[in-house]
Parts: structure tokens; sequence; C-alpha cells
């Protein structure tokens, strides 16, 4: 699978968005990762559909949200029209059923789909979506915030590897991903790395993601 990284804008300087989603595409960045928290499902409340549109208006770079929320399934349409290219969901927010529904339905609307796994969530959840998803999202932090300590999901991450076996599915990391958590979670299986303030706080982002790039890549392939 190709190594691809994906800036998480919700740890930018969000007096300037418009600035940092240019200087993200400067920067080298293969896709934009786009919190959504409803203070709900997570203790927190980050950006929504209007931001995500404006930036859908500034750049062609693909979309990906992430949807901390329950009830997902109700803003399916409007993510599509806010202008996403990947919805993922959380895997905890409702049951195999509704999930597969809310995966089949992200599909109707020409969309990738991605299923979301909270670092206590066992590898086996992810194996009744298997047929449905483009991606599996494998939290290294407790969502919610960025800037948090990076946990060590390689067993997961590799246990889910040997389910997709020849599928198509990319495996991505979000939380505390920088080098060298890069690295661990490549060398497990991960191929997509979400980098929020690793990447927003760098004096380099560039610097920061082809250092992402680079060492995910040695261990992926090693
Ligand atoms: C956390 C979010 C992340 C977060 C990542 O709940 O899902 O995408 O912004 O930020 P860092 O890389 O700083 O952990
Ligand atoms: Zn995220």
């Amino acid at each position: 699978m190709k190594i691809l990284t994906s800036p998480s804008l919700f740890a930018a300087d969000l007096l300037n968005i418009e600035k940092e989603v240019k200087r993200t595409e400067e920067a080298g960045a293969d896709t934009i990762h786009f919190d959504i928290m409803d203070g709900v499902y997570v203790p927190n409340i980050s950006i929504g559909f209007e931001i995500l549109a404006a930036v859908r208006s500034i750049t062609d770079l693909p979309i990906d949200a992430h949807m901390m929320t329950v009830k997902p399934e109700k803003y399916i349409e409007r993510l599509a029209n806010a202008g996403a290219d990947i919805i993922t969901v959380h895997n905890d927010i409702a049951c195999e059923d509704d999930i597969r529904a809310m995966l089949d339905e992200i599909h109707n609307y020409g969309l990738m789909a991605a299923i979301a796994l909270k670092p206590r969530v066992p590898a086996e959840a992810v194996l009744p979506f298997l047929d449905l998803c483009d991606m599996i999202l494998v939290m290294t932090v407790e969502p919610g915030f960025s800037g948090q300590s990076f946990m060590d999901m390689s067993d997961k991450i590799k246990t889910i590897k040997g389910y997709i076996g020849d599928r198509n599915i990319s495996i991505q990391v979000d939380g505390g991903i920088n080098p060298e958590t890069a690295s661990i979670c490549a060398a497990a299986g991960a191929n997509v790395f979400v980098v929020g303030s690793a990447a927003y706080r760098a004096e380099s982002m560039k610097d920061t993601l082809d250092a992402v790039k680079s060492s995910a890549e040695k261990a992926y392939n090693a």
C-alpha cells in the first residue's frame, strides 16, 4: 500500500485556516484530516460542515472527515455536499447492521468509507466490516484532543493487517504521530498517517511530513 500523510487541521492555527490549508498543500500532504466532534461522543467540540465546505473551496486535496459524533448517519449527505471525500465512523456508535448501512450509504454517495476503533476496542471489531470499508482507523490516543501522547497499538495493527489479507484496505493511525511513532505503526502495517500537532507546530511542516513518510516507508517495507 502507498504511504500517505494526512495533517489534522484541528491542530492548525484556526485563526488562519486559509493560510494553514495552503501551508498543508505546500508541505506535500496527501490528504487533509478533518476532525468533527459533537461534545457527546467525545468531551470536546471541534469544527463542522461549514468550515469543511470553506476548506473544500480552496483546496483539491482529498478531505477525510473523522466523525467523532453519535448518529453520524444523520450527516452523511451534508458531508458529501460539503465536499468530503472520505467519511470515517467509529464502530461503537451503533449496532453492526446500522454501521454496515452507514458504510453502504457513504459508498452510495461515491465517497470512501472507513471504520475507526478507539484504543480499547479490540481488532476483531473490524471483522464484520471488511467487505464494506476502504480504510480502518486505529486510534493511537483517546479521541477528542490534539497533542496527546501516543499509545502503541502495534499488536492491534498487526492483527488487523492479517485480517485484511489481500484486500485493498488502508490502515490509518491517528494520535501522537511523529516520525518516530509513525515508524512503529508502519512496522506493524499502518500506511496512512494523521499528523496533528507534530505537523502544525513544527518549524517546517514539509520537513516533518517528509520525515514521517520516509521513516514510515522504511519501516513498512522492512
Ligand atoms: C484526536 C483527533 C486527531 C488529532 C490528532 O481525537 O482525532 O486527529 O487532531 O492530533 P495529534 O497528532 O496532535 O495527536
Ligand atoms: Zn482524527
